[in-house]
Order: structure tokens, then sequence, then C-alpha cells
């Protein structure tokens, strides 16, 4: 008797040395997919902030824009506000620390990238600058990325950019998402023993992508690409996010 209590009271002490353990482990998992989304959410936030001064910064008859970093952290922050109903301005209680270091590295290289692209956008006399929301969030994402233990990535199966192809992961979630019908939600799963999340959100073709990803398949779009042939609906790619549960 006294026997079985020793191994019920060893068992049931375990359970309690084991628990915040547990507990600790999903409340980080619950963290990670969160800031995955957030991350997304925040590229999506800028791409659509330059399509926006798209025909702002294409105009060959201007050559100041106005379109500086800090115009557009001012743009992609409220975008990001209206979208999440979170408002980085005011350094939310609601968001772990991390989260938050990892959405204001993702900020600093977005502004990177439009500081850098300064020169380019202001040039007067040339219409089409390749400062596009592709371009932009590759090199955002890239610049993000090669600063922190989160990867973010655009790609697409059949990618223009060489370094956006996808890896083997990424390649059997888009042809799965291939065959999913339009606004699937984002793909988040754990893999490697539920040591690594995946997040790949898609991204679909509108109307306004087909100038340069729609028809007549083959011939050179203003980027200097062949088009793809792409229709409205379509699977376009994804903004695909990899991070490790333990080194953020
Ligand atoms: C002005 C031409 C143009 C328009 C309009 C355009 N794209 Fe692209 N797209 C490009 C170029 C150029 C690249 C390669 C970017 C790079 O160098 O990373 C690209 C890359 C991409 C990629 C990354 C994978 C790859 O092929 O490298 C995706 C996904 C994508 N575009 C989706 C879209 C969607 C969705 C839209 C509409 C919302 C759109 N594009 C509108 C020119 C365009």
């Amino acid at each position: 008797m006294s026997y079985l209590i020793r191994i019920l009271l060893r068992f049931s002490l375990g359970l309690v040395l084991c628990s915040p353990q547990v507990g600790l482990a999903q409340t980080s998992q619950q963290e990670i997919k969160q800031a995955a989304e957030l991350l997304a959410t925040f590229l999506n936030a800028g791409r659509l902030v330059v399509e926006q001064n798209q025909s702002l910064i294409n105009d060959p008859r201007k050559g100041d824009k106005g379109f500086t970093p800090e115009v557009f952290e001012r743009a992609v922050l409220e975008e990001f506000s209206r979208q999440t109903h979170i408002d980085l301005r005011t350094s939310p209680p609601s968001l772990p620390p991390s989260t938050r270091e990892l959405l204001a590295l993702l900020l600093r290289t977005s502004k990177e990238v439009v500081a850098d692209a300064q020169f380019v956008i202001n040039q007067r006399g040339i219409g089409y600058k390749n400062f596009i929301p592709a371009t932009f969030g590759s090199q955002a994402a890239r610049k993000f990325s090669a600063r922190s233990n989160v990867t973010i990535k655009q790609t697409a199966l059949d990618p223009r950019n060489l370094h956006n192809a996808p890896d083997a992961y990424e390649r059997t979630v888009l042809l799965r998402l291939a065959t999913q019908p339009m606004t699937s939600p984002p793909i988040i799963e754990w893999i490697d023993g539920g040591t690594t999340l995946r997040v790949m959100t898609p991204l679909y073709y509108s109307e306004d992508c087909l100038t340069c990803h729609g028809s007549p398949k083959g011939i050179l779009d203003i980027s200097g690409y062949p088009r793809e042939g792409a229709q409205v609906g379509a699977l376009a790619g994804a903004i695909s996010i990899h991070i490790p549960l333990d080194r953020r």
C-alpha cells in the first residue's frame, strides 16, 4: 500500500515538475505562431504601401517624389494597425518583447530598402524604375533574414528571381495550395518534431498583377521578364516564414 502511495506521489510530483515546462513550450509555440503571422502581415502591408504609391514612384515628370523612408514608415504602421489593430507606434503591451523586436527589425530593413532606392525613385525622366512590391518585398525579406534567425521569403513554383526559388517544403505546400480555392488561409505547420515553425501565406494574382504576370505568355513585361500568362485568382506564390523554436 505505502509502496503504491509512494509511486503515486512520485508520479504526481513528476507531473507538477513537468507541467510548467509543458506550459512554457506551449506559450512559446503560440508566441512564435503569432510572430510569424504578424511578420507576414507586416511584409504584405509594406508591399501594399509600395503598390499604393506606384504611380507616384513611376511618374517620369516628377523629380523629388517625397516617398521617403519616414513617409513609408508612417504609411506601413497605419496599414499594419488597420489590419491587426496593433499600433506599433505605442509599443503595445500585448506583444511579447521578442515579437516586438522582430517587427521592429522588419520595419528597419523595409525602411533601409526605401532609403537605398531614393536615388532611383527621385530620378526625373524615367518611368518604370523596378521599384515595385515584389522587388521591395524580396529585398526587405532578405535583409531581415540575414540579421535574425527567422527567415522570410517570397517564393513561387516557377520564380522570376532565383533567390526566391522554393525549398522542398515550400514546393510541396505551393503544389498543395495551387489545387485549393483562392483565399486559402495560411498553412501553419510545426515540422522537425515540433522544433521549427513554417508558415506559408498564399498570394493570388489580381487584375493589377497581370500587366506583368499575365498574357501574352512569354512576351517581356515592363520589368524585362517574360510574362507567365497567369489568370486573375491563380496562385502567384507565397510569403514563407521559417522560425526555429529555440533560437530566435
Ligand atoms: C511591374 C511588373 C510587376 C507587377 C505589376 C507585379 N509583379 Fe510580381 N514580380 C515582378 C518582378 C520583376 C518580380 C521579381 C522580383 C525580384 O527580383 O525579386 C516579381 C516577383 C513576384 C513574386 C516572387 C516570386 C518570383 O517570381 O520571384 C511573386 C509571388 C509575385 N511577383 C506576385 C505578384 C502579385 C501577386 C502581383 C500583383 C499584386 C504582382 N506580382 C505584380 C514584376 C511584377
